[in-house]
């Protein structure tokens, strides 16, 4: 997607070898028009594909699964990290590894809002490792939910998320930036999605 690959250009900056930051406009302050676009075409590239729900995991997930289930019209439930006294304990659950953060958190979604009537869009902000992308899988696979496919916002493609992901069984992934390489702190892109 070009307007997306432009602002990482513009605004994104590679912190350390393999980090970027885009917290000016993804994952911090928000710029709710780009997000918007980037909802239309998540509709765009799952369409006809009977999406009935989206799932995501909190924080930075939320923001771009929202404007997909805008542009889809259908809800959007994110697995929380933490254990929040109204969570019920009636949850799925599965645990991601952070290798950015290197600490493990269990991730949940309360039963009530997963069933196997249903077929998810999994989103999120980064595929890195993969970790969260498996973690929803696993979510979704104990509710005998469908998994439609995944939509990333930003893939970083010399990281093994993606095989790890295909190795898990996903189809159907779709980045809407795909990064090849950091070369001297510039961002260079493999190719823009179809
Ligand atoms: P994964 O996202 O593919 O599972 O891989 P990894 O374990 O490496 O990522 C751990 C966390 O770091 C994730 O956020 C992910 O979005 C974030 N991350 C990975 N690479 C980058 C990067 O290059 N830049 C930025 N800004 N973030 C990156 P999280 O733990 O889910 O945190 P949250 O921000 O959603 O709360």
């Amino acid at each position: 997607m070009k307007a997306l690959e432009q602002r990482i250009q513009e605004d994104g900056r590679v912190i350390e070898p393999d980090i970027l930051k885009v917290d000016s406009f993804l994952n911090h302050q928000i710029d709710p028009v780009l997000m918007q676009e980037m909802g239309k075409e998540f509709a765009r590239l799952f369409a006809n594909q009977g999406v009935t729900k989206i799932l995501t995991v909190e924080a930075s997930g939320i923001a771009p699964a929202v404007m997909a289930g805008l542009a889809l019209d259908v809800p959007v439930v994110f697995a929380r990290k933490s254990k929040s006294r109204i969570l019920s304990d009636d949850a799925f659950t599965a645990d991601v590894y952070s290798f950015t953060k290197q600490t493990s958190n269990a991730i949940r979604i309360d039963k009530r809002f997963l069933s196997a009537d249903d077929h998810v869009l999994l989103i999120d902000d980064f595929l890195a490792n993969g970790q969260a992308l498996l973690g929803l899988k696993e979510i979704a696979d104990q509710a005998g939910a469908t998994i439609v496919g995944a939509g990333i916002v930003i893939e970083k493609s010399f990281q093994p998320g993606r095989q790890n992901a295909i190795d898990a069984g996903l189809e159907n992934i779709h980045s809407l930036a795909r990064i090849a390489v950091f070369e001297d702190g510039q961002v260079k892109f493999v190719n823009e999605e179809a």
